[in-house]
């Protein structure tokens, strides 16, 4: 059975933006937030309090928190690596946080300069000054299927990490295929490591679409009873740190897959489409959401 409604977890104003070589003024990261918001996205990832050295692009994150005119029952979760990324988001008004570890070692390494079980002794630090504070927190896993240093990755150590940060307080667990290597099949087997140790209401699944597998990966998600979907507005999207990884699955192909099954989103996709010309307009690149070009033809 397929879920009635599913939450997007809109990222591309952090995914997204991180990854873009030019410099892309804050003003345009709030337009595209509040756009976004306008849409009809209850939750949108506003940025990341990272060290501007290791991702200079999202270095005005406090002024983009503080630029951006929130709106009651939206979520605007930023990216905190530590307790002074933490610290930094609560002066600039954030309300709920994310915390990234990682099922591969290496990655781990290049991500965030520290071992995965490093990376757990801080995040408790992090969660635990966050439960302090009445803040949501979002705990993601990257590199779920595979890592570009380590190739394929065991479903058990994505469980590991999964049921670490469900412990220590996240609400939300966000399963990232971040160089976009799964297929169904190993995303199923992946997902059943991890449901035994997280209730599958607390899972969101987070694909790239390096190899054009994400639409089909969220679909035997959502059969496996996942309703919570992460993606990107026009497919924008990459990590820094993972080469040759591509986009985001673009939010625009999610909506109209989502629509057509009959699944609820709240989510109004000429809207969408809207915030989606925006920022491709400004990166100067046609839109990178297949239902986007097709609707535009029309
Ligand atoms: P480090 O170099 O090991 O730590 O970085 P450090 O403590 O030595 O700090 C280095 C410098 O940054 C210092 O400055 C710190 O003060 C400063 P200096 O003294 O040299 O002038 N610093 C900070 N500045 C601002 N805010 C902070 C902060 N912390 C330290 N919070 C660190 C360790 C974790 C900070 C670094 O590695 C980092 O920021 N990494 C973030 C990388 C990142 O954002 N990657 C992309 C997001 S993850 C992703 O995209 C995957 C995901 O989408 C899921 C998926 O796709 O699968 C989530
Ligand atoms: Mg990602």
């Amino acid at each position: 059975d397929l879920p009635s409604f599913v939450k997007i977890v809109e990222v591309g104003p952090r995914d997204g933006l991180q990854n873009e070589k030019g410099n892309v003024p804050t003003s345009v990261k709030i337009q595209l937030i509040h756009k976004l918001v306008a849409a009809g996205l209850s939750v949108v990832e506003a940025t990341s309090f990272v060290s501007p050295k290791w991702v200079p692009q999202l270095a005005d994150a406090k002024e983009v928190l503080k630029g951006i005119q929130q709106v009651p029952d939206v979520r605007y979760p930023v990216l905190t690596p530590n307790l002074r990324g933490f610290e930094a988001a609560v002066a600039a008004g954030a309300k709920e946080i994310a915390v990234f570890a990682s099922a591969s070692e290496s990655f781990s390494k290049s991500n965030i300069n520290c071992t995965i079980d490093e990376s757990l002794v801080r995040y408790r630090d992090v969660t635990a000054a966050a439960k302090k504070h009445g803040l949501l927190i979002r705990g993601y896993v990257s590199c779920v299927i595979g890592c570009p240093v380590e190739g394929a990755i065991d479903p058990s150590k994505v469980a590991y990490v999964a049921k670490e940060l469900y412990n220590m307080g996240c609400s939300e667990i966000s399963l990232g295929d971040t160089i976009g290597v799964g297929t169904p099949g190993s995303v199923a087997a992946m997902l059943e490591a991890v449901m035994s140790f997280v209730p599958v209401d607390k899972i969101a699944v987070h694909f790239h679409d390096t190899y054009g597998q994400a639409l089909a990966n969220i679909l035997v998600s959502l059969q496996m009873g996942v309703s919570i979907v992460d993606s990107s507005v026009s497919g924008l999207g990459g990590c820094p740190y993972a080469k040759g990884a591509t986009g985001n699955v673009a939010t625009e192909d999610v909506v109209y897959m989502l629509h057509g099954l009959g699944i609820e989103t709240n989510v109004d996709l000429n809207k969408l489409m809207e915030a989606g010309d925006y920022i491709s307009k400004h990166l100067g690149r046609p839109v990178g959401s297949k239902t986007a070009a097709a609707l535009r033809k029309l």
